[in-house]
């Protein structure tokens, strides 16, 4: 049988990455940063001058992309793309590419290869409603919009860029209106899965609860 998924799908700056890494490592099971995806191609893209929303070009240049994790860095066509994905540009960029179904179909099959022995945890917008729809666990993780943006903008002063409360509760608030109300498999809370809302939580309360609901069902 296939090795099992927890999918972990919700909204920007939720702290899904840091959660499903950590996840992740307890189980030993290996980790999807679905996010980074769209993003790389966001940048790749937007370093072949072609349009976010040239959805032929972009479905292209997806079936073409060669992406690698090692050590916690990304890797596209070989180079280190880390830093370059990471910026608020290329996330208002990932989003954009991100509402095209060509694009998504492009996609599909990089993300299902992820999942290997012994398991998988993906986090992302549609890991448990179309990449794995099958997942043995299905968490739905959240935070209210104003924690979300305040989350961001500390981690963003932590390393040292230029950071307005204000302009990203404002981009949060956008990001999340085009993922959830997009045509295509769009973000929302799937009736089998659990509800976890970090908004008066930290990071180890999150993954606690998340563990214990796996070691529930797995
Ligand atoms: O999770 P992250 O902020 O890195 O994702 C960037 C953007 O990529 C999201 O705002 C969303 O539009 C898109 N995305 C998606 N489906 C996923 C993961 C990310 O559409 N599974």
């Amino acid at each position: 049988s296939l090795p099992p998924v927890i999918a972990i799908d919700g909204p920007s700056a939720s702290g899904k990455g840091s959660v499903a890494e950590r996840v992740a490592k307890q189980f030993d099971f290996h980790y999807l940063d679905s996010g980074a995806l769209y993003r790389l191609l966001a940048y790749a893209a937007h370093t072949q001058h072609v349009a976010w929303s040239d959805a032929t070009s972009l479905a292209a240049i997806a079936a073409g992309m060669d992406i690698r994790f090692a050590g916690g860095e990304v890797y596209l066509n070989g180079g280190q793309a880390s830093a370059q994905i990471r910026t608020e540009h290329m996330g208002k960029g990932a989003s954009e590419v991100a509402v095209h179904p060509q694009v998504r179909t492009a996609l599909l099959q990089t993300q299902r290869n992820f999942r290997q022995a012994p398991g998988l945890v993906g986090d992302g917008r549609d890991i448990g409603s179309v990449i794995f729809p099958d997942a043995v666990l299905k968490v739905f993780l959240t935070a209210a919009v104003e924690t979300r943006a305040q989350r961001r903008y500390e981690q963003l002063i932590a390393r040292g860029e230029f950071a307005d409360y204000n302009i990203i509760l404002e981009d949060l608030r956008q990001r999340d209106l085009r993922d959830s109300q997009r045509a295509s498999a769009p973000l929302k809370q799937l009736p089998d899965a659990i509800l976890v809302d970090t908004t008066h939580m930290n990071i180890t309360q999150a993954v606690d609860m998340i563990v214990t609901a796996f070691n529930k069902v797995a």
